[in-house]
């Protein structure tokens, strides 16, 4: 059966570290596994714009054996002048997998409903499941493991990466606690998701609008963008509404002495993060940059060797 990772609870926690174990295993030998050697071609679709995926991708597939079709917004019918189940009919007679960024979720729930190979979320408005692998990867490489450790993520708790703190890090039995404005809560779905999982593996789940609260022990702080991509009309209003969650020196200091700082990126220092966090001596961002390239290859490994 074809598997798909549309978000990131479409694989088990058990197959979360299962994977997470092969990228660090791939990061030490980048070669090791060719399942897209013929060359067989992969899918990169992009309606936004983007470098680390883009790069990640286009390199990892490369890695694999196998060859990286970009295909950006505009070059394509999909979606304007074709539907997203035609498409993915197309598609999945030349593709070994479909990566796609979009808007809606529910666009990639449709494409992977129609594709015979695999679908990739690649970030949609609700999820960026692909950076929580790379992040849970940089988290277990400096801290040793994940269950039990308390991640802060302050900001804007709406967005598709708080969503996917939730539910990635609940599987990773992580007590994940969002720290955000009372009007940017995350996806029903994705809190209550995750709460349900964090009480199988033995995370937790809290969203407060007190940063002060999330930042007691904590090990990992992370941050994102306050204006997401398509939110751009937005910006003055998220601006004035995100006033005190911005990661600076002084709220860093609350968490653990040796906390790391992590953000996805493209970062806006002086806005959701100081330039002396982010470039400061806990900051892990671009170890994280790079471990989207090996998360993905062994994602991807496992997504086209599954039985
Ligand atoms: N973090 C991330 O997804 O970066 P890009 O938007 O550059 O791909
Ligand atoms: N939340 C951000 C993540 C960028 C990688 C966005 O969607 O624009």
């Amino acid at each position: 059966m074809v598997r798909h990772f549309r978000r990131d609870d479409d694989i088990t926690p058990a197959e979360q570290r299962q994977i997470i174990d092969l990228a660090i295993a791939m990061k030490a030998d980048p070669y090791s596994r060719k399942p897209l050697a013929g060359p067989k071609s992969v899918a990169l679709i992009f309606d936004k714009p983007s470098t680390r995926t883009r790069v990640s991708f286009s390199v990892g597939v490369a890695d694999l054996g196998g060859n990286p079709l970009i295909i950006q917004s505009g070059d394509s019918q999909l979606g304007v002048k074709e539907s997203i189940p035609d498409t993915a009919r197309v598609f999945e007679r030349m593709v070994a997998a479909i990566v796609w960024r979009t808007f809606a979720q529910s666009d990639i729930d449709e494409m992977a409903d129609h594709s015979a190979v695999p679908v990739i979320n690649s970030l949609s408005d609700d999820f960026h499941p692909c950076q929580l692998l790379a992040d849970l990867m940089t988290i277990r490489e400096h801290k040793g493991s994940l269950a039990g450790l308390n991640v802060a993520f302050i900001g804007d708790g709406s967005s598709n990466m708080a969503n996917s703190y939730l539910v990635a890090g609940a599987m990773a039995g992580i007590n994940v606690r969002v720290a955000t404005p009372a009007t940017y809560q995350p996806l029903a779905d994705a809190h209550d998701t995750s709460a349900r999982i964090a009480s199988a593996t033995g995370g937790s789940v809290l969203v407060t609008d007190d940063v002060a609260a999330v930042l007691v022990d904590a090990d990992v702080v992370v941050t994102d963008t306050w204006i997401s991509m398509g939110q751009e009309s937005e910006k003055d209003q998220r601006l004035a509404d995100f006033a005190g969650y911005g990661v600076t020196v002084e709220l860093l200091a609350k968490a653990k002495r040796d906390a790391i700082f992590l953000h996805c990126l493209p970062a806006y220092r002086g806005y959701e993060v100081d330039a002396d966090v982010i470039d400061g001596p806990q900051s892990v961002v671009w170890a994280a940059a790079e471990n989207r390239l090996h998360a993905q290859k062994a994602l991807l490994n496992f997504l086209l060797t599954a039985t």
